[in-house]
Parts: C-alpha cells; sequence; structure tokens
C-alpha cells in the first residue's frame, strides 16, 4: 500500500510532546572531566585527572586479559570473588561490601535509595561534585557545609543539620584541595549526627594517606549504621578506565543498594583486574611510595620558588596564585599547555584562582618543577620591569 506523505506527520489535534527534564535536572551543570589534549603534543603529558602515573598491577592486566576468555558470560553478579578479596584486604566482611562502576555509582545507589525530593543533603565545600548532582537531581536541597582550613570540618556540618537533613556528604582527604578530617573530628562529626541521617564518607584517595591521625572510616558502621565508606579502583589501584570502585556499610544500607543495584553493574574485565589489583599489596606500596616521595619533593620545590602549595596528603596538590596581574593560574596554566602539561584549573574557595596537578613519573613530575621555576622567573621579571 502506497504510504501518503502526510501520513507520518503528527496530527495537530495531539499535544507537542515534551522533552524537558524534570524540573530537579533542569538547572544543573553536566560535568567538565578534566582535559586530555593539548595542542601541538603528541603525547601531553596529563595531569588533570587525578589517574595513577605508574598504572595498574602487572598482574591486575593479565586477570584483564584473561577474562577475555569468558566475555561471552554475564559476569557474577553476586560479586563474590571482589568482595572476598576486599574484605580479606581490609579486614571487614564480605557481606559488608557492595561493588560499583566507579564509586561514583555507588554514591548515585545511596541517593536514589534514600534521599527524597525536599530532604536537605549536607555537602562539604570539597566533597566529590558527582554526589551533589545525584542528590540534586533528585530533588534535593543542596546545603553546602564550608571547610575553613580547606578541609571538611565536623562543626561547619554538624551546625547545618536541619529536621530535613537525610545526608551528609564529604570526602577525605578532600578534591581539590588534599586535606584530610583529622580523627577526632570524625569522631564527633559522627557521635553528633542523628542515625537517620545517611554519612557518604568518600575515601577516593584514602589508600594514599598514611597519617596517624586519618581514620579510613571502614570500621564506623560496626557502632554507626549510618556511616557509609566509598573507595575505588581508579586512583592508587590505576583502574580508573575500567570503572570499578566499592562501599562497605551496614546491613540495612547494603540492603536497599542491593535492591536498586543493575544486577550486572560491574562487568567481567573489572572484577577479575580488581580483584587481582587488591591482593597485589607490593604494587600498591610502589604506587604509595612513589606518590609519597614526589608529593614531597614537589611540594618543597615549588614552595622554594615562592608557590603557595596547600598541604595534601592525595595523589595531587593545589596551588593558589594571585587574582589579578600576571600571577594568576589561568596564566600559569597557559604556560604548562605551552609546554604539553596540562594540569587542572579549580577554585578552592577565595577570590585567588587555583591549579589541580596530579603527581606523575618521574619525568613528568621534573618537567612541571621546571615549567613553574620558569613561570615564576618570567612573572618576577616581569613586575620587576
Ligand atoms: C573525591 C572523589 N570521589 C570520587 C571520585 C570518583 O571515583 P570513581 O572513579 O570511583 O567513580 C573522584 C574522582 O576523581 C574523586 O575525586
Amino acid at each position: 500500500m502506497a504510504v501518503s506523505k502526510t501520513a507520518s506527520t503528527t496530527p495537530t489535534s495531539e499535544p507537542p510532546v515534551s522533552l524537558a527534564a524534570n524540573q530537579s535536572v533542569r538547572g544543573l551543570a553536566a560535568y567538565a572531566q578534566g582535559k586530555s589534549v593539548a595542542e601541538g603534543f603528541a603525547e601531553p603529558i596529563k595531569l588533570s585527572s587525578n589517574e595513577s602515573p605508574l598504572g595498574p598491577s602487572p598482574a591486575a592486566i593479565a586477570a584483564y586479559h584473561d577474562a577475555a576468555k569468558r566475555l561471552f558470560r554475564y559476569p557474577d553478579g553476586g560479586q563474590t570473588a571482589l568482595r572476598k578479596a576486599i574484605a580479606a584486604c581490609h579486614g571487614l566482611d564480605a557481606s559488608a561490601i557492595v561493588c560499583g562502576n566507579g564509586s561514583e555509582e555507588l554514591q548515585l545507589m545511596l541517593v536514589r535509595a534514600f534521599v527524597s525530593p525536599g530532604d536537605e543533603a549536607i555537602c562539604s565545600e570539597h566533597s566529590f561534585i558527582m554526589g551533589r548532582i545525584h542528590a540534586e537531581a533528585q530533588g534535593a536541597t543542596i546545603v553546602t557545609a564550608p571547610e575553613p582550613q580547606f578541609r571538611a570540618s565536623a562543626d561547619s556540618i554538624l551546625s547545618r543539620l536541619t529536621k530535613k537533613t537525610r545526608m551528609i556528604m564529604l570526602a577525605s582527604p578532600n578534591n581539590p584541595v588534599g586535606d584530610y578530617m583529622r580523627r577526632a573530628d570524625l569522631s564527633r562529626l559522627v557521635a553528633g549526627t542523628p542515625r537517620g541521617v545517611i554519612i557518604i564518607y568518600d575515601g577516593a584517595y584514602a589508600d594514599y594517606v598514611d597519617a596517624a591521625d586519618y581514620d579510613d572510616g571502614l570500621s564506623l558502621h560496626r557502632n554507626s549504621p549510618n556511616v557509609v565508606v566509598t573507595r575505588t579502583f581508579s586512583k592508587l589501584y590505576g583502574l580508573a578506565g575500567l570503572r570499578i570502585g566499592w562501599m562497605c556499610a551496614d546491613r540495612q544500607i547494603v540492603d536497599a543498594v542491593e535492591r536498586i543495584r543493575t544486577p550486572f553493574n560491574t562487568n567481567i574485565a573489572a572484577l577479575a583486574a580488581a580483584e587481582a589489583a587488591v591482593r597485589d599489596v607490593d604494587h600498591a606500596s610502589l604506587v604509595r611510595a612513589h606518590n609519597t616521595k614526589w608529593l614531597a619533593k614537589i611540594t618543597d620545590a615549588l614552595r622554594g620558588f615562592g608557590y603557595d602549595v596547600l598541604p595534601s596528603v592525595a595523589n595531587f596538590y593545589l596551588i593558589r596564585f594571585d587574582a589579578t596581574g600576571s600571577f594568576t593560574a589561568e596564566r600559569a596554566g597557559e604556560f604548562l599547555m605551552r609546554r604539553g602539561i596540562i594540569p587542572r584549573p579549580a577554585h578552592a574557595g577565595g577570590p585567588s584562582g587555583c591549579l589541580r596537578i596530579t603527581v606523575g613519573l618521574d619525568h613528568e613530575n621534573e618537567a612541571v618543577i621546571a615549567a613553574l621555576g620558569d613561570f615564576r622567573r618570567e612573572c618576577s621579571t616581569s613586575r620587576a620591569g
């Protein structure tokens, strides 16, 4: 039968289909990823996303290749082997662990399971932006708790609790600063938070920290069932591209997340590689030692040039610049890009702009030090002139 040309057009009597997103989604700004291209450089030094410069453990790469043989199979929806390996590594009960397609997905599931429109979510100033975006999309009101000394503060968060608060989100170490909440402060936060308010304690950079007064929070759920810790394989374990993270929580929270988790959210290659990675404690130690050594070296060198480098215990450092004039974050960023080095612009509060730079390989860190030394000299000359 011949089809008339007009038959497929929408009859004018039908109302137009609205493609407007939900009210809570319309105002959101999309997540901006760190840059990965520097014009004129085939292989730039990419220090914009806090990835591990040393890559994953060789055992993880071997497990990834081996997983190729099983790609026609669905992954283990119960995530059994990986949960057991994580539990053994951290002295936890495997039933307290759920794995996600990155820790970011776990934060999404926690928000979906517990936050309703009209609830308040207190986000510490430098908590992970995606947690905030998910809570806002869910219709929650976001209450930002400032970080007075560039680190999450129990007082700042507790003073913002109301009857509507349903969730608290903080990252320790935080991002883009890299400082951490001290154990005593964390204890005060947990003690002062009502049990019906869920605390998401984001430990994406916890694997790098060896400070004696740092608490990774992993045992807190035993006495405080409202505390959930999220962790990732994207940073120290070098598996950002596979998207795999995990959370540790009380049975009730695990149960809620399990109800909305899609059965195969973690893929077969990610599960295999992460299991091998967590078992390879030697590689983890090597990466940690590399980071600790370079973080100190870079901080010393840059402070020696007169840079304001904020204290960090993570795998990146934040440098503050003047708000105006020649010594600005924007100009420093452009200077680095002209040398093929990609930093990440960031605002750590206050009027001056900042650059966040990931700790890289030896030669990459040396290139950053040399470039920032030159930039500093160039600014001093232009000031003197
Ligand atoms: C503080 C913080 N939390 C979470 C994440 C996301 O981690 P994942 O790759 O596991 O989703 C990041 C990534 O940069 C981060 O900086």
